[in-house]
This record gives C-alpha cells, structure tokens and sequence, in this order.
C-alpha cells in the first residue's frame, strides 16, 4: 500500500502509545522501513505486520484495533490537507459513501498505481447497505473505523455492522445513522 495508510499508521500508534512505541513496534516486527514515504509504495504485508504486531503488544484483539485505527486515520487524513476532499465528496456521510470510488478515483490521480477498493451503498429499510470489494483481505473492521470517522466529520452517530454472510464475493455492512447532522 501507499505509505500515506503507514504513516497515519506512525501517527496512530504514537498518539495512543507515545512517540517510543513506534521504535519499538519496528523494531519487535522487524519492519525495514520507520519513516514512511507517503508516495511510495510498500509491500501489503509491512502493514499488516505492524498492525497484528501493535494488537499484539497491547493484548487487544486485531478487530479491535483496525477499527479504532480506521476511524484514527480519517481525522489524521484530514490534518494531511484532505479535509476539502472529503467534504466535496458530500455533506454527510451516506452522501460521502455513496461517492467513495468517485474519492479514489480522485486520489488516484495523484496515486496511480493505487489499488482501491471498491463501495457501492444501497438504501435498504433497516438502514443501508454498504458494499465493499477489495482486493486484499481481513480490512473488513478496518472499513467500520473508516466510516465511523466519516460520521464524526459530519458530527453525526452512526451505528455500522457486518452483515453476516452478505454476499458470497464481497463483504457488506449495515450502516444507520442514528444521530444526523445539525
Ligand atoms: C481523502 C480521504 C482518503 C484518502 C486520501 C484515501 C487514500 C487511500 C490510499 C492511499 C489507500 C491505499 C491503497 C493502495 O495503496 O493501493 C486507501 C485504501 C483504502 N481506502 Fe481510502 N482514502 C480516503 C478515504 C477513504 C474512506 C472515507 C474510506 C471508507 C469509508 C476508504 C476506504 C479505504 C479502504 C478500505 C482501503 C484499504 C484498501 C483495500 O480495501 O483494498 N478510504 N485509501
């Protein structure tokens, strides 16, 4: 992946351990990189490696701290000067979902070789269903994080669920917004 999804993993985990523990999370998974290069592009696993090992070190299970990351990274991705992008991209977040692959597709630009997900939200009548197509695997609680910091861009409350087998090729999730912005 870019290494803009690393650094924001850098900032993560400094923010919830300290400026040390990012030393020392390289240093315990055997990471050959420290300082990212956001326009770079690095092997998957550097990332995974990371993350299994920082869940690890805290005894919190991966779920739990892709999620909690997922939603980190979109506040952190918007003190990065994305902040104007996301809010073009709607005025809420079902808004903002619905455009997704628009999002990427601009990030791409900038991003070529970028291998994006893909979303497609469908209104259902027990909220909607988000569904999400990726190329890699296991980021599923990753994307719950991602769209609970969607929600508190909007200042908004949203309750988001994996739906238990979905759909057979791709993952899908319950998204309701239970508190909608002002
Ligand atoms: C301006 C905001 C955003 C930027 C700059 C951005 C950028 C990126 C980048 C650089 C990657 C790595 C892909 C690669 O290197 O191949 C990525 C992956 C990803 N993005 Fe975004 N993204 C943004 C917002 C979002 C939002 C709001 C969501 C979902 C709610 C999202 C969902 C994902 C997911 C799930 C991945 C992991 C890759 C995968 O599933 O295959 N992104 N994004």
């Amino acid at each position: 992946m870019y290494g803009m999804v690393n650094r924001g993993l850098r900032a993560y985990v400094e923010t919830r351990g300290g400026p040390e523990e990012w030393e020392q999370l390289c240093q315990a998974t055997g990471s050959p990189v420290r300082n990212f290069v956001s326009l770079e592009r690095y092997d998957d696993g550097a990332t995974y490696a990371l993350v299994g090992g920082y869940a690890e070190r805290h005894g919190a299970p991966l779920a739990e701290v892709l999620r909690d990351f997922g939603q980190f990274w979109v506040s952190w991705v918007r003190t990065q000067g994305y902040e104007s992008l996301l809010r073009l991209a709607g005025n809420d977040t079902l808004t903002l979902l619905r455009n997704l692959d628009g999002l990427h597709a601009r990030i791409q630009l900038g991003y070529p070789e970028l291998r994006s997900p893909s979303f497609h939200l469908e209104d259902g009548p027990d909220g909607a269903l988000l569904h999400y197509r990726s190329q890699r695997a296991g980021l599923a609680p990753f994307v719950e994080g991602l769209v609970a910091g969607v929600a508190e861009l909007f200042a908004e409350q949203v309750e988001v669920s994996l739906v238990p087998d979905g759909a057979p090729d791709h993952e899908v999730f319950r998204v309701r917004v239970l508190k909608e912005a002002a």
